[in-house]
């Protein structure tokens, strides 16, 4: 392995690759030396963020995904191993907060719906993307795994699939359903060395967060309760991933990483 490379020769597919953690992610892999397919609801953004990376001499292509859609999974988990020979690597970065329209800003102990007032649309759509969404992609990719030897597939979860709190329910089941989901792959697939398992950030500067961490009594709170006085960067994330991509953390499966700047250790 060249010194700074750390997945030569590896095949990663990322969903969520659009933007915030999943792009930093993509961004971190191929200059570690893989080769990225990102997937996103969000095309323009996804085609610039492979573009970046193409332009900077690293591979990356990108694929209009809606994590929901199975039959979209398996085109491209095909159309990765036609391409590229093999998939090493699953980052199920996508998901939704499912915060309300126009509820920009959560607020101490009314941070989300209360569950009396959770329409089970709403509820359903957060499970859909952010549970659902993980079990599809990584029941799609692990024939493709079996193939190449073994695996890497990481999970984004969340501190709230690990603790309760004010803010929507639904996010935390759906983000608790990550975490235990993926403790139940790892152990079904380690006998083809395919390792599972989730990632846990606290409160990251990125789009889906923003309006929740600045200018607000909610980002005061939140910044207050993170013991290591700033909120999380996508690359704090990205560099989680990146071992848990790594053949040093081929060791390394049904545990859930958590960074989170210290939120969860009290
Ligand atoms: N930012 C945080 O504070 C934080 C904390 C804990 C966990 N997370 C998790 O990290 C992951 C990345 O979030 P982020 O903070 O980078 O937000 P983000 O909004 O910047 O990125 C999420 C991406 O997922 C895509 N997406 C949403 N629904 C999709 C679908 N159905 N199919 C395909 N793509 C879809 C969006 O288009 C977007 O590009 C999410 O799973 C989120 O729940 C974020």
């Amino acid at each position: 392995m060249q010194p700074g490379k750390r997945l030569l020769d590896k095949v990663a597919i990322i969903s969520g690759g659009a933007s915030g953690i999943g792009a930093e992610t993509a961004r971190l892999f191929a200059a570690h030396g893989a080769s990225v397919v990102l997937c996103d609801l969000q095309d323009e953004l996804g085609h610039g963020v492979a573009q970046e990376i193409t332009d900077a001499g690293g591979v990356a292509e990108y694929h209009t995904l809606d994590v929901c859609d199975e039959d979209r999974w398996l085109f491209i988990v095909a159309d990765t191993e036609r391409k590229y020979g093999k998939v090493n690597v699953l980052g199920n970065i996508a998901g939704i907060s499912g915060r309300p329209a126009g509820m920009t800003v959560q607020t101490g102990n009314i941070a989300g719906t209360p569950l009396t007032e959770q329409t089970l649309e709403n509820w359903n759509r957060i499970m859909a993307v952010n549970a659902t969404g993980v079990f599809l992609g990584t029941k799609s990719v692990i024939p493709a795994m079996q193939r190449a030897g073994g695996g890497s597939v990481i999970n984004i979860s969340s501190i709230c699939g690990i603790v309760g709190s004010f803010a929507n329910a639904a996010y935390h089941a759906s983000k608790g359903a990550v975490r235990i989901f993926s403790k139940s792959a790892a152990i079904q697939y380690a006998k083809d060395q395919i390792r599972v398992n989730s990632v846990h950030p606290g409160f990251v500067d990125t789009p889906m967060a923003r309006p929740g961490l600045l200018g607000n009594e909610s980002g005061k709170a939140r910044m207050e309760a993170t013991p290591l006085g700033r909120f999380g960067k996508p690359i704090d994330i990205a560099m989680g991933c990146l071992y848990l991509a790594s053949d040093e953390a081929s060791w390394v499966t049904g545990s859930e990483l958590v960074i989170d700047g210290g939120l969860t250790a009290g």
